[in-house]
Order: structure tokens, then C-alpha cells, then sequence
């Protein structure tokens, strides 16, 4: 018997595959032809967790550390990353306040399931991370994209905020740095948001995912705002272990059994073995590392960048962090999305196009993840620019 598609819940029309996705299954099919491909699409640091954390992997099993954990995660690594917040950012933050979960997906998720009803609006910028509007649709709200260019470097303004806010908007969700721009939102404008939202009794969501891959100025928390801001983070990124499923958010005290008691309940717990492993990520030995990965992507953005703006692309605004470019293909193509795919049959090089951030701007931009080697990335370099010469 095959099931019956008026069953589904109307919500599922509001969420949207991954369009990057359909560019790494025509990838793979190519490879399978015996074609090499360069891989710029998807958004996942080439390294992998250092030694410490996978010896740390392997002895948390060792010793059976291998049953269901507190649902809000065990205690010594939220310790950890609260000196982590003291250490770098020179923030006390509770670890009661620090809830450890499954990846950023499910920090947002719990936020979203918190926070967002029927009909609530939640502000985000056009472009914006694609989960962020379906996390929002799948607890019937309304992501409210606000068109945003290099000028205010693709983030809200306070001045956005206010002319877009209606009765039914309940908050605003951001990322900075931001995927897919790699553009920081600037602290004074983030200070206004966050004082706008206060006054309005609404709520500030802030990914910082990529926060510890920022490239320029002083390390910077949007926790330092306010304690009322609810700051998404993750061991994917900056501790390069993204299939661990690791991450955590911060939210005011008086929300934690209410996070908590939806964690229970979606998913019980963070995996355990994740979450030993992830306390060799504090050690001295890992911390080195991830500060050589680190100076190595921004090596990588600094050849990357120059390199495309000789190409013919337009980067409005240079990225300060995450590892991607959001550049502008006006001048070389008018439709990315098709320049993506003559890109990925043509020259063999996978860009993911504006489309999958929001309809704004999808039609003149293109994403790149500078998350793979330099010769990678020149090699990618050198077949684009045979690609466009052969156009001329
Ligand atoms: C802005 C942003 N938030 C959240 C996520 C989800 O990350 P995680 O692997 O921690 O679930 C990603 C992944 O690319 C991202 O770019």
C-alpha cells in the first residue's frame, strides 16, 4: 500500500530540499564517470577532530561511557565551555545557563520549539543559513526574510528591524559571522537589535557557529550584550567535528528547565561519546591545533578572495570569518544557478548558487567554502578562468 501524500502535514510545503545537494549527487555521478571534481560546495572544515579528542572518543568507550547522559548535557563539559567563554572572551557565563545538544541543528531546534507558535514571526536576513527559515516552519511560524546587501554586509539593522516589525514578529534569528556571506554583523548595530528587541519584549537568537573562525578584531559574543540573548554554538566548525553531532547554546536561567524538558523529550541526549570526546577539545595540545587550522583558513581566504575578484566576480564586502565567499556573478553570468551547473560540467567545480539563502539576492551570487587545501583552490581558480576565456 503507498501511502497517501494528503496526510502529510501542510507544513512540509514550506520547507525546501538543500539545492546544494542536488550539485554534489551530479558531482558524485560525474566521479563515478572518472571525472575530478573540486568541491567547494558543501559547508565542512576538511579537518577532522585532532588526536586527543578521538583518543578521547575511544576511551570514553573504553570505559562504557556509552548510556543516555542528562538531557542538558554532562556537567564537566558544560564547565568547559563556560571557561572556554572566560578564557577567550573573558565572559562569566553559568554553566546552569549552557545547554549541550546535538549539533547547532538541534540548539536551533530547541530554541525554535521554545520560542516560535502558530503565526509567529521571526525576523532573519535575505541571505540567510537555509535551515534557518524551515527550523521556523516546522513550528508553523513565519520567517520574515528581510532583503540585505552589501551595504549593511548582508546582516539586519536596527532600522530594518523596526520598519519590518508587525504584532505577530516574536524575534529575530542571526548569524555572525554569517553563512552564507561570512560577514560579521557590527557590535553597535547587534547592541541596538538586541536593546530594540527588549523594548518590544521580543527575543535575539544569535548563531555563532563561526564565531571562532573570525578572522579580524577582538574575539566578541553577542553574550556580552545582554544575559537575555539565546547564543547558538557548535563543535562542528571551529572544533572541526561536524559528523560527532556536538553543539550547545546559552539561554537566560529562566529558560533552562524549559529547554530542558523539550530536550527530554525530542531526543533525550546529546551522544554520550560525543560528548566525552568533546572535552579533549579544551585541551592545550587540540587548542593548538584548531589556531593552526584557523591562521591556515585564513590563508585560504586571503588567496581565494583576490583570486576571484581577478576572475570577474564581485565581493562586495571581504568575509571576516566561517570559511565561505558570497560573491557576486553579474558580471560573468546573468542566472547562478545555471553557472553553477555549466560551472560543475564544464570545469568540474562545485559552487552552490544564491538560491538556497533566500530569493533576494539568488540569482547574482554564488557561495564558495574555501574549506578545502590551496592547491585545491587554485586548481579550482585555474579552471574557472579557462571556463570564462573560452566564453569570451
Ligand atoms: C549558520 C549555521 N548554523 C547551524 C549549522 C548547523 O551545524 P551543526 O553541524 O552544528 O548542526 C550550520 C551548518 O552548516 C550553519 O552554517
Amino acid at each position: 500500500m503507498t501511502m497517501n501524500l494528503n496526510s502529510l502535514a501542510s507544513r512540509l510545503d514550506n520547507i525546501a530540499p538543500f539545492h546544494v545537494m542536488e550539485l554534489v549527487k551530479m558531482a558524485n555521478a560525474l566521479e563515478q564517470q572518472g571525472r575530478h571534481i573540486v568541491h567547494m560546495g558543501i559547508g565542512e572544515p576538511d579537518f577532522t577532530a585532532p588526536p586527543e579528542v578521538v583518543a578521547a572518543a575511544v576511551q570514553a568507550m573504553t570505559d562504557r561511557k556509552l548510556q543516555y547522559t542528562h538531557a542538558t548535557g554532562i556537567l564537566p563539559l558544560r564547565a568547559a565551555i563556560a571557561a572556554h567563554y572566560r578564557r577567550v572572551y573573558g565572559l562569566d557565563i553559568a554553566p546552569s545557563r549552557i545547554i549541550v545538544t546535538a549539533g547547532a541543528s538541534a540548539a536551533l531546534l530547541l530554541a525554535c520549539a521554545a520560542l516560535v507558535e502558530k503565526g509567529a514571526e521571526v525576523l532573519m536576513p535575505d541571505p540567510s543559513y537555509p535551515c534557518n527559515r524551515h527550523f521556523v516552519a516546522a513550528f508553523d511560524g513565519v520567517a520574515k526574510m528581510i532583503p540585505s546587501g552589501p551595504e549593511h554586509r548582508f546582516q539586519l539593522s536596527d532600522d530594518m528591524v523596526r520598519e519590518h516589525w508587525s504584532p505577530n514578529t516574536r524575534g529575530v534569528l542571526l548569524a555572525s559571522p554569517s553563512n552564507p556571506t561570512g560577514t560579521s554583523i557590527k557590535h553597535d548595530e547587534l547592541s541596538r537589535i538586541v536593546s530594540s528587541l527588549r523594548e518590544r519584549g521580543g527575543f535575539t537568537i544569535v548563531d555563532e557557529i563561526y564565531q571562532g573562525l573570525s578572522y579580524e578584531g577582538e574575539p566578541f559574543s553577542a553574550l556580552s550584550l545582554s544575559d537575555d540573548v539565546i547564543v547558538i554554538n557548535s563543535f562542528s566548525k571551529y572544533f572541526n567535528m561536524t559528523g560527532w553531532r556536538l553543539g550547545w547554546l546559552v539561554v537566560p536561567e529562566v529558560l533552562v528547565p524549559q529547554i530542558e524538558k523539550l530536550a527530554q523529550n525530542l531526543y533525550i541526549c546529546p551522544s554520550s561519546v560525543a560528548q566525552h570526546a568533546g572535552l579533549a577539545c579544551f585541551l592545550p595540545e587540540s587548542l593548538a591545533i584548531y589556531e593552526e587550522r584557523k591562521a591556515e583558513f585564513k590563508r585560504r581566504r586571503d588567496y581565494i578572495v583576490p583570486a576571484l575578484r581577478d576572475l570577474g566576480f564581485r565581493v562586495p564586502v571581504t568575509p571576516d570569518g566561517a570559511f565561505y565567499v558570497y560573491a557576486d556573478c553579474s558580471a560573468l553570468s546573468d542566472d547562478a544557478d545555471k553557472l553553477t551547473i555549466d560551472l560543475l560540467n564544464e570545469a568540474g567545480v562545485v559552487l552552490v548558487p544564491g538560491l538556497d539563502f533566500g530569493p533576494y539576492t539568488a540569482h547574482n551570487y554564488i557561495r564558495l567554502s574555501y574549506a578545502t587545501s590551496i592547491e585545491n583552490l587554485q586548481e579550482a581558480v585555474a579552471r574557472m578562468r579557462k571556463f570564462f576565456d573560452a566564453r569570451k
